[in-house]
C-alpha cells in the first residue's frame, strides 16, 4: 500500500502535479488512483474528464475520483450520530442541543482520509495519490486523527464497560428509564469503532514506508516562506515529506534578447533561481536530495496527454514513487516541569547535518522564527506554536544536532495556561 499526499500553497499546481504523477506511474505500467480530497474539486478539470466518488479509469492504468464528503458523512458517521443523539436525549438533553453536540468539527475531512485508507487497502492500485488542497487545510486534516483520537480517548476511555455503565447511569438518573430501553450498547460500540478507525488513520500517517507527502511550490519568496513553515509543521506532526517540486519555472533567456517582455522574463528567472537556491540548500541539508523542477509550460497542462508529458518532465526516468527518506528536521520535547507551569522547559532539537562543536554558529530569535546561521549559511526555522510563547535559555551543539532550550515567557505564557487548565469536570 502506497499513499502519496500532494500539498502546497493555494494555486501552486498541486492538482496538476498530483495528476501528472499518477499519469507517470500509469505510463510505467502500474495502476494509479488519483483522488481529490479538496472540496473545491478541480481534478476533473485538470484531467478533462467527468469524475465522481467511484474511481473511473480515465486512461490505461490511470484511475481518478472526487471524494464525496457529504455522502461519507451520511454513511458511517450518520449511524454514530444517531446513537449519540439517543444517548443525549435519554440524558434529558434538548433535541436541538443534542444535534449540535454530536457535530464533531473536522469529521468530514477525517472521513475523507478514512476513504483514502479504504481505497488504498483494496489493493486494486499500486498507489493512491491524494490532491489534498491548500496547506493550512492539509495540516488541519493531517493533525485531525491525533486531535480526534485524544478527544475520543477522553469521551470513551479504553474501558468500554466503564462508559456503558456511565451512560446507563446518566440515563436512569435523569429519566428514570430502565437501562435496557435505550441502545447504550449500540452507542458504545459505534464510538469504539470510530476510535479504532481514528487509531488506524494515525498509524497510516505515521507509517513512513507507506505514506509520504510531496510539497509543491512555486519559487517565490512568499511561497517559499510558507513552505518552510509547512515543513516544520509536518515534521512536528511526525509526517514524512519525501520530495519538493518547484513548479512553473520561468526559462532562462538569451542575453541578446531585449524589450519589456525579455526584461520581465530575465528578472523573474533571476528571482526564481535565487529562491530555488535557498530551498535547495534547505532541502539537501535535510538529506532530501534535489528539488524537482517543472517548467512553466506555454499552454495550460490540461488533459491526459499534457499531464503525461508534464509527468515525464518532472521525473524523467526516475521512479516517481521513490522519495527522500528524510528524518524530521526538528523535534520538540519537554525537559522540565509539566508543560503548563512557568517553570517548564522545552528543548528544540534540529538536525543539522555536518554540524560539530567547531562549526561557527549563530542563533537569532526573529519574532516566531529562529534564525540559525551555520558556517555562514542561514536557515530560518519557524518555531512550533508552544515555543513562540517562550524565551531562549541557551543552546547546545552536538554532532549533526543542535539543541535549543526554551522557557515560558511570563508576559505571553499565561493565556496558554488559562486555556489548558480550563474548568474542572464535575463528577
Ligand atoms: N507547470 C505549469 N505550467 C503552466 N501552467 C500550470 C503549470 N502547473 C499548473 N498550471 C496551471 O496553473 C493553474 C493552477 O494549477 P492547479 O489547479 O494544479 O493548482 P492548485 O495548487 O491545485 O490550486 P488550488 O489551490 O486552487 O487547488 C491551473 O490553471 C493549471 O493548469
Ligand atoms: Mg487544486
Amino acid at each position: 500500500m502506497r499513499i502519496l499526499l500532494f500539498t502546497g500553497k493555494g494555486g501552486v499546481g498541486k492538482t496538476t502535479l498530483a495528476a501528472a504523477t499518477a499519469a507517470r506511474v500509469a505510463r510505467a505500467g502500474r495502476k494509479a488512483l488519483v483522488v481529490s480530497a479538496d472540496p473545491a474539486h478541480s481534478l476533473g478539470d485538470a484531467l478533462d474528464a467527468p469524475l465522481d466518488a467511484e474511481p473511473t479509469e480515465v486512461g490505461p492504468g490511470l484511475f481518478a475520483a472526487h471524494l464525496d464528503n457529504r455522502a461519507l458523512l451520511e454513511g458511517a458517521w450518520g449511524e454514530l450520530r444517531g446513537h449519540l443523539r439517543t444517548v443525549l436525549a435519554g440524558a434529558g438533553v434538548d433535541e436541538l442541543v443534542a444535534d449540535e453536540l454530536t457535530w464533531l468539527p473536522g469529521v468530514e475531512e477525517l472521513l475523507a482520509l478514512g476513504e483514502v485508507q479504504r481505497l488504498a487497502g483494496t489493493g486494486l492500485w499500486d498507489v493512491v495519490i491524494v490532491d489534498c488542497g491548500p496547506t493550512a487545510e492539509t495540516l488541519r486534516l493531517l493533525g485531525l486523527p491525533e486531535a480526534i483520537g485524544g478527544y475520543l480517548e477522553r469521551l470513551y476511555p479504553a474501558h468500554r464497560r466503564a462508559v456503558r455503565g456511565l451512560l446507563a447511569g446518566i440515563a436512569s438518573g435523569k429519566t428514570g428509564a430502565p437501562n435496557g430501553s435505550l441502545d447504550w450498547d449500540g452507542a458504545a460500540d459505534a464510538l469504539g469503532r470510530l476510535a479504532e478507525q481514528v487509531a488506524a488513520l494515525r498509524a497510516m500517517l505515521a507509517d513512513h514506508d507507506s505514506t509520504s507527502i510531496r510539497l509543491v511550490l512555486t519559487p517565490e519568496r512568499l511561497v517559499a516562506a510558507e513552505s518552510r513553515r509547512t515543513m516544520t509543521a509536518l515534521a512536528l506532526h511526525g509526517l514524512r515529506v519525501d520530495g519538493i517540486i518547484a513548479n512553473r519555472m520561468v526559462p532562462p533567456i538569451a542575453p541578446s534578447t531585449w524589450g519589456p517582455a525579455a526584461r520581465w522574463v530575465r528578472a523573474r528567472h533571476a528571482e526564481q533561481q535565487e529562491v530555488l537556491g535557498e530551498l535547495s540548500a534547505l532541502w539537501s541539508g535535510c538529506d532530501g536530495g534535489a528539488v524537482r523542477v517543472v517548467p512553466y509550460t506555454a499552454a495550460e497542462p490540461i488533459g491526459l496527454t499534457a499531464l503525461a508529458e508534464l509527468g515525464d518532465e518532472v521525473y524523467g526516468e526516475d521512479e516517481p514513487l521513490a522519495g527522500a527518506d528524510a528524518p524530521p528536521l526538528l523535534s520538540v520535547r519537554r525537559t522540565g516541569g509539566d508543560g503548563i507551569a512557568l517553570d517548564s522547559e522545552f528543548e528544540l532539537a534540529l538536525r543539522l547535518p555536518g554540524l560539530d562543536r567547531r562549526t561557527p554558529l549563530e542563533l537569532t530569535r526573529i519574532d516566531d522564527d529562529l534564525a540559525v546561521t551555520v558556517g555562514g549559511v542561514r536557515r530560518l526555522v519557524a518555531l512550533p506554536s508552544v515555543l513562540c510563547r517562550c524565551e531562549v535559555l541557551g543552546a547546545r551543539v552536538g554532532t549533526d544536532r543542535l539543541a535549543v532550550m526554551f522557557r515560558p515567557d511570563p508576559s505571553v505564557w499565561k493565556t496558554r495556561g488559562a486555556t489548558r487548565t480550563g474548568p474542572k469536570a464535575t463528577p
